[in-house]
């Protein structure tokens, strides 16, 4: 296999900026390719929150001129080396980046100049390759922010002496966010009225990102197969599905790794005891000491079920809103509850420890050193989502030994087994429809399982920390999508 050159280009990436998972990925898998051998750079904004001390930001290029389609923009370039040794290369523009948050404000109103700040970025990203003469023989984009990386690749770079040969690879994180904006953008984003039709960059008279980056990338990938399956069908694809079969095997699904070396209860330095899956001792410390942080009653007995989400539509935390006092007022079970979002959500959950002291715990807000003692002290996870392309936390759970109570969908179905009442194989709970029943009935299943029959959830913990989502082995499939992308690209397939 080849070195290849990679620019990642991304409007999040830990430990610089994150509201998701995309962050998580974009992070662990630069340096996992990199590990590999490969030559890979990351671009992304200098947000407010990127701190100059504490990651060491150096100015590389003082001034860099960026041409959009009705103006140019300048900006000033830093850059900076993870720990793990990948260049990481910060775009300043003030006016853009340099606010409270990375996609709204406060009050979580949209910036009304996303399409304007993003596709910026994205040709910031393209333009800090040429000037840098960084021959990238990839530029792999995520999401609706940077989809727009492969049309300027193929409408304006076609001729580049340095990214003329560049192949676009577009990841899609979440197809329920598709970067839908008027079409007074267009001008400044600047891919020519040619270009403004509905198989391509047009969708209803807007301008749609996402759709654009699916026809120009010479490959399209998604972050598990089944969300691969299910975005392919009218009722997940948010109006995608006939542009992602028009890739034919050109839109690929694959699986989001984990990085164990911040989620392994062995060695996590943010939970108040280490444990194994042969001495589960530490398991009970945190358990204890969880119960206590959230006021709940301290009992190794009574299982614990966890929530770390966004509060977003797309978790269905207003479904288990709807029988979650149902369900402690007729089973002997606790919840912990961390997330932010929604307001309606906020205030729900915010209230219900009042309401039910004792049993159910929660925190409004964004704290990754909780979500690692909840990881960690919990015995259940829940995951209701309408649909979830492939999801972090039930496959962190796993590893900490606590099962995960998911719905049958995407990167949910592909990494969580069924319990087999009959065996105890398996390594967690899951349930098809969307509604108060079926949580309340999964979550009874889970919760009758833990009190009569502990030597299945014994072997269920065994196996679920035995699992191994390594990034390698996603980071390989990567591999052969790029190079397949570098064949697309010779090949002058369009699509
Ligand atoms: P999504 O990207 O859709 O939010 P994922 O499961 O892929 O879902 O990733 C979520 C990531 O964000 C995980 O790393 C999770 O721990 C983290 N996370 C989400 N909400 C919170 C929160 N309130 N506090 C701390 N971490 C959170
Ligand atoms: C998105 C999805 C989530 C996925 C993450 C990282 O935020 O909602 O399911 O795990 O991206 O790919």
């Amino acid at each position: 296999m080849d070195r290849l050159r990679v620019a990642m280009i991304t409007s999040e990436c830990v430990p610089f900026a994150k509201t998701g998972g995309l962050a998580d990925v974009v992070g662990a898998l630069a340096k996992t390719l990199r590990s590999m051998g490969h030559d890979v750079i990351v671009v992304m904004p200098r947000y407010r929150q990127v701190d100059v001390q504490r990651f060491q930001l150096r100015p590389f290029f003082q001034q860099m001129c960026v041409w959009m389609g009705d103006r140019e923009e300048w900006c000033a370039v830093h850059s900076t080396r993870t720990e793990d040794d990948v260049p990481v290369y910060f775009i300043e523009h003030n006016m853009y980046f340099d606010r409270e948050g990375l996609y709204h404000d406060a009050e979580f109103r949209d910036y009304p100049d996303n399409p304007r700040r993003f596709a910026f970025l994205t040709r910031a990203g393209l333009q800090l390759c040429r000037d840098m003469r960084f021959d990238a023989d990839i530029v792999h984009v995520h999401d609706w922010q940077t989809a727009l990386a492969p049309a300027y690749l193929k409408v304006w770079h076609w001729n580049d002496a340095v990214i003329g040969k560049t192949a676009g690879v577009l990841t899609i994180h979440n197809i329920g966010y598709q970067g839908i904006y008027p079409a007074e953008h267009y001008p400044y984003i600047g891919l020519g009225w040619q270009n403004f039709t509905s198989d391509k960059l047009e969708d209803h008279g807007r301008v749609n990102f996402l759709k654009g980056g699916i026809y120009f990338a010479d490959m399209v990938t998604t972050v598990s197969p089944t969300y691969a399956r299910e975005t392919r069908t009218p009722e997940y694809a948010y109006g995608m599905a006939p542009y992602l079969n028009a890739k034919g095997e050109n839109y690929v699904g694959i699986l989001n790794g984990v990085d164990y070396s911040h989620w392994d209860p062995a060695h996590d330095p943010l939970i108040p005891a280490r444990y194994t899956r042969d001495d589960l001792r530490g398991k009970a410390i945190c358990k204890d000491a969880l119960q206590r942080r959230f006021g709940l009653e301290v009992s190794p007995e009574i299982p614990i079920i966890a929530v770390v989400s966004r509060f977003a539509d797309q978790k269905g935390l207003d479904v288990l809103a709807a029988c979650i006092e149902d369900i402690v007022d007729a089973m002997i079970v606790q919840f912990v509850i961390l997330g932010s979002g929604d307001r309606n959500l906020e205030q729900y959950y915010g209230a219900l420890p009042a309401r039910h002291g004792g049993r159910i715990g929660s925190h409004i807000g964004y704290s990754n050193e909780l979500a690692h003692w909840i990881e960690a002290g919990a015995d259940f996870f829940i995951m209701p989502s309408r649909y979830e392309p492939c999801g972090l936390n039930q496959i962190y759970s796993l590893r900490y030994g606590t099962l995960p109570i998911v719905r049958n969908t995407g990167g949910l179905a592909d990494t969580v087994e069924q319990y087999d009442e009959r065996t105890g194989d398996g390594t967690g709970f899951k349930f098809e429809e969307l509604s108060p029943h079926a949580i309340y009935y999964t979550v009874g299943w889970a919760v009758s399982t833990w009190y009569d029959r502990k030597h299945h959830i014994a072997k269920m913990r065994r196996k679920a920390m035995a699992q191994e989502f390594s990034w390698e082995d996603s980071a390989r499939r990567y591999v052969v999508v790029y190079e397949r992308a570098i064949r697309n690209k010779r090949g002058g397939h369009e699509q």
